[in-house]
């Protein structure tokens, strides 16, 4: 699937046909996660031999990204879940503006080819309809390395300062511990002179995913997972073989639309310790939970409201946040989500209001009023995440939904309407020779304003 084909539109023409009031039974079988792939394969281009990855989900995301590494003549062949990357014949050159605009992990590729190359030009990276996503920490940490950084017409432009032939090691703050910042002065870090060693550092688990396959690659990193990663700088980086770690968000998505349809599952592989902010909130609203080695069931009734704060790990994941308001939409009682990490990640909100939902929001806090049923819609989603959450509202809901928006959907979820057609819902992906407007199924001019062009988290 990997390096098909750029072009996505028709996806844009593709709903889902949901009917309502099912529950979901039996097992599901998790991918392996987005995040972690998409770091990983740019952390390829570290090494001119090659890697085999494991686990990769098929998504469009990692099909954009694949693409951006072809741009720069590296070899891909996959087989189902396997990619064999070779970055042996590299040609840098500035990454593509129509490919990098689709995928804002695109940018994480600036540490690793600065660094193997002394030099990098990445377009700015695009966002998801979620806020400004600025990129002052991934270019600060890269000065701290002793880059030199310039942006030019929307470009990116980094090399080594004058006369140096490598980054040098230094002690880098994050003001914030953003995931992709830690990425990709890690990468960058990897081959540089000496000993970095990064504060504030993001501690999710596709970080620590990233670091045990640089360590497997002949990288000195320690205390992945921790605030303080150090990394000693090496010579060079080798091939290796590495799976990539279930997707916690997938899991998480699954286990939440259990919780709301009253139904009992499986997901399966996981590892718990990924989702405990999250298993502790649904065990807190009133489903069962049991982990078992590497699986977790759910078991659901009635659930009743509770409050959500989103927060880096081993907080609550933003990335699940509009997922757990579509539970709490039929909660009993009253519950307060807010938003910490991203400005404008509220999209879903006037989208769950059309089915039934009683939100509102001030100031990144959506307060919701549990209503007993959601009604059937056509709808459009407007981000990944949020197109999750219509889904779990369809699912809930009486009468048939067709969503749209799996443009959005594709980038993060693997077979999401097979897995859940396997749990027994009636669920189709259709082809309708209209497009629905993403507008349309908006009422507030303010909203349809930040409403930009379809770019990935
Ligand atoms: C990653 C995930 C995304 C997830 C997010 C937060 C990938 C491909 N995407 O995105 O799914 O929602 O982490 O868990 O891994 N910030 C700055 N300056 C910067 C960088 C970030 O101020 O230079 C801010 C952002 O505006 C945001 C916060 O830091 O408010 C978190 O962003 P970050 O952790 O960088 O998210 P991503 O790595 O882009």
């Amino acid at each position: 699937m990997v390096c098909e084909s750029n072009n996505k539109s028709y996806l844009k023409s593709q709903h889902l046909k949901i009917i309502g009031q099912n529950t979901l039974r039996g097992k599901v079988k998790i991918s392996g996660a987005k995040n972690s792939a998409l770091v990983l394969l740019a952390a390829s281009l570290l090494t001119d031999e090659k890697i085999i990855l494991d686990n990769v989900p098929l998504l469009t995301d990692i099909e954009k990204m694949g693409n951006i590494l072809k741009s720069l003549g590296v070899k891909l062949h996959n087989k189902d879940n396997q990619l064999i990357i070779d970055s042996k014949n590299i040609f840098v050159q500035e990454l593509p503006y129509e490919l990098v605009n689709g995928l804002r992990a695109s940018f994480f590729c600036i540490g690793a080819l600065l660094t193997r190359f002394g030099e990098a030009s990445i377009p700015l990276p695009g966002g998801c309809n979620i806020g400004k996503r600025p990129i002052n920490e991934h270019i600060n940490g890269l000065r701290a390395l002793g880059a030199e950084i310039i942006i030019e017409r929307d470009v990116v432009k980094a090399k080594l300062v004058e006369k140096k032939s490598k980054l040098f090691g230094a002690n880098i703050r994050l003001n914030c511990p953003s995931v992709g910042a830690t990425e990709t002065l890690i990468m960058a870090a990897s081959l540089a002179e000496g000993r970095t060693v990064i504060e504030n550092a993001a501690r999710e688990p596709e970080i620590q995913d990233l670091c045990q396959m640089l360590n497997k690659m002949g990288a000195e990193i320690y205390d992945s997972g921790k605030e303080k990663i150090i990394i000693d700088g090496v010579q060079k980086l080798h091939g290796c073989s590495h799976k990539v770690i279930p997707d916690r968000i997938e899991a998480g998505t699954f286990l939440i639309a259990a919780a709301a349809t009253s139904s009992s599952i499986t997901v399966s592989p996981v590892i718990p310790n990924h989702l405990e902010a999250v298993l502790n909130k649904l065990e807190e609203s009133g489903s069962k939970i049991i982990k078992k080695g590497n699986s977790i069931s759910i078991k659901s009734n009635k659930i009743k409201a509770v409050d959500i704060k989103t927060a880096p790990f081993p907080g609550f994941p933003t990335d699940l946040q509009a997922p757990f308001m579509a539970l709490m939409t039929i909660a009993k009682g009253r519950s307060k989500i807010t938003e910490t990490i991203f400005e404008n990640r509220m999209n879903h909100v006037e989208l769950l209001n059309q089915m039934g939902g009683s939100i509102t929001v001030k100031n990144n806090i959506a307060h919701i009023n549990g209503v007993k049923k959601l009604r059937g819609k056509t709808l459009v989603g407007l981000d990944l995440r949020s197109s999750a959450a219509l889904i779990i509202a369809a699912l809930i809901s009486k009468s048939v939904s067709h969503i749209y928006g799996l443009e959005h959907l594709d980038r993060g979820y693997e077979n999401f309407e097979l897995k859940l057609s396997k749990l027994g819902v009636p669920i189709q992906r259709e082809t309708s020779n209209k497009i629905i407007s993403k507008t349309k199924c908006k009422s507030s001019e303010s909203i349809k304003k930040e409403i930009s062009e379809i770019k990935a988290a």
